[in-house]
């Protein structure tokens, strides 16, 4: 397994439509691996592929160890509503209240491509709407009110340098290491 490396804001992949996967190869599922150990080791809950330079229509998650892989992902119904901090893995250190559906069932193939379907509550439901708005091109930061969103492109503008190339390399995570993990996805 690799870890990848991740594009940060400003990459164009991360507003790109995605291609739905019609071929389940083993290059698909050395790739979901690849997109798992790199969510753990960033210490993220979910990660899309565009995160990582493909454009695959296909995102892996992890919540409290709810694990999924979410290829060609439709939300078939949506429930409620309520609002929470969100966080994502390309845009470093940028929280925002993002509105969401509070519960959401999502059909998907998993990477042999058997359909299945799961619904989810609360964070889970949070994280699948975040990662599904990644394969249609859209971020977080879009939902943020016009000040909410300047502010944190402002913010952002200061930090992009750690990022050269809009590329954020993740580390393998040092054992035994303290981490506070706020959940990006
Ligand atoms: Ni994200």
């Amino acid at each position: 397994m690799s870890i990848l490396d991740i594009r940060v804001l400003g990459d164009p992949v991360l507003r790109k439509e995605t291609t739905p996967v019609t071929k389940f190869s083993d290059d698909l599922r050395k790739l979901v691996r690849d997109m798992f150990e790199t969510m753990y080791a960033a210490e993220g809950i979910g990660l899309a592929a565009p995160q990582v330079g493909r454009t695959e229509r296909l995102a892996v998650v992890d919540v409290e160890g709810a694990r999924y892989v979410i290829i060609n992902p439709e939300i078939l119904s949506r429930d409620g509503s309520g609002k929470a901090e969100e966080g994502c893995l390309s845009i470093p250190d940028i929280y925002g209240d993002v509105e969401r559906a509070e519960r959401v069932t999502v059909r998907a193939l998993d990477e042999n491509g058997a359909a299945f379907e799961v619904s989810g509550n609360a964070l889970l439901a949070r994280c699948f709407q975040h990662e599904i708005d990644h394969l249609d091109g859209k971020l977080f930061i879009d939902y943020l009110s016009t000040l909410k969103r300047r502010a944190a492109l402002v913010k952002w503008e200061l930090s992009k340098d750690e990022y050269p190339g809009n590329v954020r390399k993740i580390l393998s995570e040092v054992p035994g290491a303290h981490h506070h993990v706020k959940g990006e996805m």
